[in-house]
């Protein structure tokens, strides 16, 4: 059994080596790629999770014993094939800075508060017609050490699985307006601004919730001419 993919889209994606984004320097490969053949088991065996998601893993804001700080905001969209066709029971999964830009994780000790109330982790499925929600808190933007003065603007990392293994696409998203995508090189390894921009996701009034959330709208491409870029390929 083989299963190819459209390397077409392929230019959309950052690539591994990014001098201005200085952890590539050392970890992309300096010597050429060998390809290898998937195996079979690869291909069809089970992808850890898809099973496990619960009810309310999407819902960032119901995590703890009383609400996050922070402004709740709820992101959805679909997960699309390159023909804009809905891609069912994938299995999504974000992590986040909390609202004052920190992560819970040992490795980031810069002075902002955590929130005993944010783990800033969820997961979904997508629907049917490869819809997928999560509600959260915008997370801030966060100081990082790759030159002086650098930060990352406000971001939601995904990760989607789909029914193989391999399948597993990881990337950013952005929200629109962000004063500091002219300066974060890892949004400008993405060198194709319509790309770029494919990882910014849009205000959507119509799914704003009065009294309660904003809403940004978030379509997650996997392949072809309008695909979301991704970081591991
Ligand atoms: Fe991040």
């Amino acid at each position: 059994m083989t299963l190819i993919y459209p390397v077409e889209s392929n230019a959309a994606h950052p690539a591994r080596l990014s001098p201005a984004y200085r952890s590539t320097v050392k970890r992309s490969p300096s010597k050429p790629l060998i390809p290898m053949r998937h195996t079979l088991s690869e291909l069809t065996g089970p992808v850890y999770g898809h099973e496990t998601v619960r009810e309310h893993d999407h819902d960032l804001t119901i995590q703890g014993s009383g609400e996050p700080l922070g402004e709740r905001i709820m992101v959805h969209g679909h997960v699309l094939d390159e023909d804009g066709r809905g891609v069912p029971d994938a299995l999504l999964e974000v992590w986040q800075a909390n609202a004052c830009g920190r992560y819970v994780h040992v490795i980031d000790q810069h002075p902002a508060p955590l929130d005993p109330n944010f783990t800033g982790a969820g997961r979904a499925r997508s629907d049917a017609t490869g819809y997928y929600k999560f509600v959260t808190i915008k997370p801030g933007a966060y100081p990082w050490g790759n030159h002086h003065n650098a930060w990352r603007p406000a971001h939601i990392h995904f990760s989607v699985f789909g029914h193989a293994f391999i399948s597993r696409l990881v990337t950013q998203m952005y929200f629109p307006g962000d004063p500091l995508f002219p300066f974060d090189p890892i949004f400008n390894s993405v060198t194709d601004e319509n790309a770029r921009m494919r990882m910014v996701s849009a205000f959507d009034l119509e799914h704003t919730r009065p009294e309660w959330a904003l809403c940004y709208r978030f379509d997650i491409v996997l392949r072809g001419r309008d695909a979301t870029p991704m970081e591991a390929r």
